[in-house]
C-alpha cells in the first residue's frame, strides 16, 4: 500500500474543501492518507482583524514565519508521495507552510521524495511557487507537480470581494459582484488530480522524476500578470524591509508604516496596475518572447493543457 503526505494550512476551509476533493479519489483506490493541518503558534486570526493582516505584510515577503506546533506523526514515518496545500500571502507562500518547509521534520519528511503542489489563492501565484519551489529544494523535496486554483471572477471583482471576505469572512454574493473564491465546481473538479495520482501510484510513477498530472489542466498563466507580480514582488522586498525597520511583529510603532503602505497598495491597485496591463498589451509584440517564456516556466511542471481531461472528468 502506497502511503501519502498531506500537509495543509487553510483559514476559511477554501483550501480545506480541495484538498477533500482531491484525496477522496485516493483513499477510495486503498491509498493511505495522513492529513497534517498546520497549527501556527499563535495561530492567524479569521476574519482578519485590519492591523494583524497587514501586520503578516513584512514576515510573510521576507519568509520569516511564526513557528508552528510540532506534526502529530511519529519520528519514523516514511511516505512515497508528499502534497502541499498552500494559500498566497502577499506573493509568498502563507506563513505555515514556509514554517513547515524551514523546519527539520520538513528535511526529514521530504527528503529525496515527490512533492506535489496546491495552490488556492485569489490570483496571483506565481512568484510564490518560484519561493515554494526553493524552499521544497531546500528540504531535500522533488516537486514533480503542481495545480492551481483561483477566483474566477473579473480581477476588479475581487480586489473588493477578497478582502471583503478576509475580513468579515463573508464570501457571498453583493453589490452584484461574484461571491469571493474558487467555486464549488472547480473545487469538486480536483477529484481529477486525485484520480491521476491514484493511477500513477499504482504503476510507480512518483519513482521516476516526472509529473504525474500533465493533461489535466493543472494551471492557467497569465504572462501579464506574470510581469506585474515581478514587478510587485521587487516592491515588497523594499516595503517589508522599512516596515521591519520600524519595529517586530504586533509592535504599535510600525502602524504608521503599515498605513503608508496600504496607501501605496490602494495607489498601486487603482493606478499602476490598470495602466501596466494597458501598456503591456499595446507593448505586446515587443514583449511577446518574453511572455511567452514566463508562461513557459510557470507552466512547469504539470502545464495547462486539456488533452487528458475527458478521461478525468
Ligand atoms: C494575509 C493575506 C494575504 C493574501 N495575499 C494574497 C496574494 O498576494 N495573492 C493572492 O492571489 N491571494 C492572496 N490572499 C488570498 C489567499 O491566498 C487565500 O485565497 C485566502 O486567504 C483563502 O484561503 P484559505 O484556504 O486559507 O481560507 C491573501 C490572503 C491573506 C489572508
Amino acid at each position: 500500500m502506497k502511503n501519502v503526505l498531506v500537509v495543509s494550512y487553510s483559514q476559511s476551509g477554501q483550501l480545506a474543501g480541495i484538498v477533500a476533493a482531491l484525496t477522496r479519489p485516493l483513499r477510495e483506490a486503498g491509498v493511505g492518507i495522513h492529513h497534517e493541518v498546520l497549527l501556527p503558534v499563535p495561530d492567524f486570526p479569521f476574519p482578519w482583524p485590519f492591523f494583524a493582516f497587514f501586520d503578516v505584510f513584512p514576515e510573510s515577503v521576507r519568509l520569516d514565519p511564526r513557528p508552528n506546533q510540532p506534526l502529530s506523526l511519529a519520528p519514523e514515518a516514511a511516505f512515497d508521495l508528499v502534497i502541499l496545500a498552500w494559500p498566497v500571502w502577499f506573493l509568498s507562500p502563507a506563513q505555515p507552510i514556509v514554517a513547515f518547509l524551514q523546519s527539520a521534520e520538513a528535511r526529514r519528511l521530504l527528503a529525496g521524495k515527490p512533492v506535489v503542489s496546491v495552490v488556492a489563492c485569489r490570483n496571483m501565484w506565481l512568484v510564490a511557487f518560484d519561493a515554494l519551489k526553493a524552499l521544497v529544494a531546500d528540504a531535500g523535496g522533488r516537486l514533480v507537480d503542481h495545480v492551481a486554483f483561483t477566483d474566477q471572477a473579473p480581477a476588479l471583482a475581487t480586489f473588493l470581494t477578497t478582502p471583503r471576505w478576509m475580513f468579515t469572512g463573508r464570501r457571498d454574493r453583493f453589490l452584484g459582484l461574484p461571491p469571493a473564491g474558487v467555486d464549488a465546481r472547480q473545487t469538486e473538479g480536483a477529484a481529477r488530480f486525485g484520480i491521476a495520482l491514484a493511477e500513477a501510484l499504482a504503476h510507480d510513477e512518483e519513482k521516476r522524476d516526472q509529473p504525474m498530472l500533465r493533461g489535466l489542466c493543472a494551471v492557467k498563466v497569465s504572462p501579464h500578470l506574470a510581469l506585474s507580480e515581478r514587478a510587485g514582488r521587487r516592491a515588497f522586498r523594499v516595503w517589508s524591509g522599512f516596515v521591519r525597520c520600524c519595529g517586530r511583529p504586533g509592535q504599535w510603532r510600525r502602524v504608521p508604516a503599515l498605513m503608508l503602505f496600504l496607501v501605496y497598495l490602494v495607489v498601486m491597485i487603482l493606478t499602476v496596475v490598470p495602466l501596466n496591463l494597458v501598456l503591456q498589451r499595446l507593448a505586446a509584440p515587443l514583449l511577446a518572447r518574453r511572455l511567452a517564456a514566463l508562461v513557459r516556466h510557470y507552466e512547469q511542471p504539470s502545464g495547462a493543457d486539456d488533452a487528458r481531461m475527458t478521461a478525468h472528468e
